[in-house]
């Protein structure tokens, strides 16, 4: 892949975007490399946790603007259903990923990490979604994923304004889970993965799942909350980490 690095090591996975010299702008190219990034960790049965971050200043300042300029209605309504089915394969993942925000998350760099389960920031990182600057709007989820996430309020502040905001303003407003020195950005997000890869894989997916829905399914998410709880408790993990609570040892989970 050209503009995106994989690594793996210890059942986790980093993704890196690599187009610094554009800052990281994604591209339909960029894009693409993405999703087959997203893909093989999604396939690869030994990964448990993904960080995503960027090279250079910016860990992603939004869908490439050149490009945006070369399409018409028809290939704005494509532009947005692509990036939004490479983003739902990570909401969508069992694996659990992580944003580690080293710079800038403007646009479509913010939707991608709204798309994540946590957001860990650099002090540096500036956050934004600036689409109204250019006479557009959000499409690759931030009106959805945003107002779930902070509700309406904010959602509307920030992609009404296009006002950006520092890491520690993010952090207040619950955009944000942890700002950390520059320095120890991927020190801190890889600590954090490997504490969610060290759980019951079954539960931390099924519990993914079920938050994801919280806003889907009104009051039967607490049935579907009762059925997924009732598949945890039913697994080998259940068996192995209570025997591991009651022998004072680490449980070695097998996920399932
Ligand atoms: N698309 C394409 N190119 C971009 C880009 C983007 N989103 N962001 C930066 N670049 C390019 C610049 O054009 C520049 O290229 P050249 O060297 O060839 O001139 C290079 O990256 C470096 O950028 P700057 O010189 O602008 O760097 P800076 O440090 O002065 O400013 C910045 C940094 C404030 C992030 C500024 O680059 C910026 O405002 N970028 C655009 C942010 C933006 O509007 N993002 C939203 C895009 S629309 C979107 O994402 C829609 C959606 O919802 C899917």
């Amino acid at each position: 892949m050209r503009y995106v690095e994989l690594e793996k090591r210890d059942g986790i996975a980093v993704i890196r975007i690599n187009r610094p010299e554009k800052l990281n702008a994604l591209a339909p190219e960029v894009l693409e490399d993405l999703e087959k990034a997203i893909d093989d960790v999604n396939a690869d049965t030994g990964i448990r946790a993904v960080v995503i971050t960027g090279t250079g200043k910016a860990f992603v300042a939004g869908a490439d603007i050149k490009y945006i300029g070369t399409l018409d209605e028809e290939g704005g309504y494509r532009m947005a259903k692509v990036g939004q089915r490479v983003f739902g394969k990570i909401e969508d993942s069992p694996k659990v990923f992580i944003a580690a925000v080293n710079g800038y998350a403007l646009g479509g760099g913010c939707e991608l990490a709204l798309a994540c389960d946590f957001i860990v920031a650099s002090e540096n990182a500036v956050f934004g979604q600036p689409e109204v600057d250019l006479g557009i709007m959000p499409g690759w989820g931030a009106t959805q994923r945003m107002t779930r996430r902070l509700g309406q309020g904010w959602a509307k502040y920030l992609i009404l304004t296009g006002e950006r905001i520092s890491a520690h303003k993010a952090y207040e407003i619950g955009l944000v889970q942890k700002v950390v020195n520059h320095d120890n950005l991927m020190d801190e997000a890889l600590n954090l993965a490997q504490t969610v890869a060290s759980k019951g894989p079954l539960a931390v997916a099924l519990a993914k799942e079920a938050i994801n829905r919280a806003f889907q399914l009104g009051d039967f998410g607490f049935e579907y909350e009762a059925k997924l709880f009732a598949r945890t408790v039913g697994s080998e993990d259940k068996d192995e980490g209570v025997k591991a609570f009651f022998e004072k040892r680490k449980p070695e989970f097998k996920g399932r």
